[in-house]
């Protein structure tokens, strides 16, 4: 890694502006009271590129990603474009950084914090201490493959296609990151897919149990379909350590595993590719939640899922595990001090705006690091 640590911000649109910015304030404090610095540079994604330069990622911003040692992005899209033809809305920004950087390894994990063990849909006795990571396998699959599009069949039919496929590298590659993780967890692999339906899913099996067999029998591992899977994260979610599935799947998976926390304002997510010669590993950190348009410029999103990733970020790509710990445990301070985004609002709790929790997160900081 070079001397300077490279940090590429793309706030993006509807609440990654105002989520972004309170991200920023305790990448400042690091700097401030941890006398950890960046050489931080910020930039247009999705609507937002959109409007100042007519594509949702211009190849200067692409390039600059490709610079930084990593890219903290906020949320992308909005009513506003969805109009647009696919290969220029907001969404297309950001799969095309994820298609560019090589970020085939997309990291969700779903942690019950005790503070908000009850703000889960579900009971908290199911929920109590959840703590699992969903692998998602993310440049490849049915978001890629060809052939796509929309074909004219004559009279007035009209036939939409698009193509699942994978190849062994695609899938050993993001099975060894998913056991690679759970050797440092609870050495637990679920893989997820509908090998019964689908030859993609058939060979994500086989190479998966080859993957394990060769190098990886320490670990746990059980095979699962998707379907399934979508029924068990209800019935018994703590029954999961690290799930590895495909592209489709784990869209799907990592957004019902986020709603057993409660809230998708609290989920952080990482995206990695391979690292190079250099030691260097492209990485993208970003929430899970959407850009919320609904809720946009009204400072009450929650922006702890932002605050997440930075941990991820400091932990995977700066090797700053004890910074990251300072911010959750800074956030596991304010929420147990009852402070609270509308998102995540309970009873007898108080109602915090986007900024007031910022304050409060840096205020805690501040305590825990004197
Ligand atoms: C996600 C999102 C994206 C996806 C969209 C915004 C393209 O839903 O990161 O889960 O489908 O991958
Ligand atoms: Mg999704």
């Amino acid at each position: 890694m070079s001397a300077s640590k490279k940090l590429l911000i793309l706030p993006g649109d509807g609440i990654g502006p105002e989520v972004m910015r309170q991200v920023r304030r305790v990448i400042d404090w690091l700097g401030r009271r941890r006398g950890i610095t960046f050489e931080v540079k910020e930039g247009l994604v999705g609507g937002a590129a959109i409007d100042a330069h007519g594509v949702p990622l211009t190849d200067a911003t692409l390039n600059e990603a490709k610079a930084a040692d990593a890219v903290l992005l906020g949320a992308v899209g909005g009513p506003r474009w969805e109009k647009i033809e696919f290969e220029r809305r907001p969404e297309a920004g950001l799969l095309r950084l994820r298609k560019d950087l090589e970020l085939f390894a997309n990291l969700r994990p779903a942690l019950v914090l005790e503070a908000l063990v009850d703000a889960s849909p579900l009971k908290a006795d199911t929920v109590r201490g959840l703590d699992l990571l969903i692998v998602r396998e993310l440049t490849g699959g049915i978001y890629f493959g060809e052939p796509r599009g929309i074909k004219d069949l004559g009279n007035g039919i009209r036939q939409g296609i698009n193509t699942q496929v994978y190849t062994t590298t695609e899938i050993q590659r993001v099975a060894k990151v998913a056991f690679e993780l759970a050797r440092k967890r609870n050495s637990r692999v679920c893989s997820v897919d509908k090998a019964n339906v689908m030859e993609s899913g058939l060979l994500w099996r086989e190479e998966v149990t080859r993957l394990h067999q060769e190098e990886f029998v320490d670990v746990e591992l059980s095979h699962m379909y998707a379907d399934n899977c979508a029924m068990q994260l209800i019935r018994n979610p703590r029954q999961f350590d690290v799930i590895v599935t495909d592209n489709l799947f784990g869209d799907i998976l990592s957004d019902e595993a986020a709603m057993l926390t409660g809230s998708l304002g609290m989920l952080p997510s990482a995206s990695l590719g391979a690292i190079d010669a250099d030691g260097r590993r492209p990485a993208l950190y970003e929430p899970v939640h959407g850009s919320a348009p609904d809720i946009a410029g009204r400072d009450i999103a929650n922006p702890i899922a932002g605050l997440f990733s930075l941990a991820m970020c400091l932990r995977h790509s700066f090797e700053l595990p004890d910074e990251a710990t300072l911010i959750e445990k800074a956030v596991s301070q304010v929420l147990k001090g009852g402070m609270r985004t509308t998102d995540i609002m309970a009873p007898g709790m108080a109602r915090c705006s986007t900024t007031v929790m910022g304050d409060s997160i840096t205020r805690a900081l501040d305590k825990l690091n004197a």
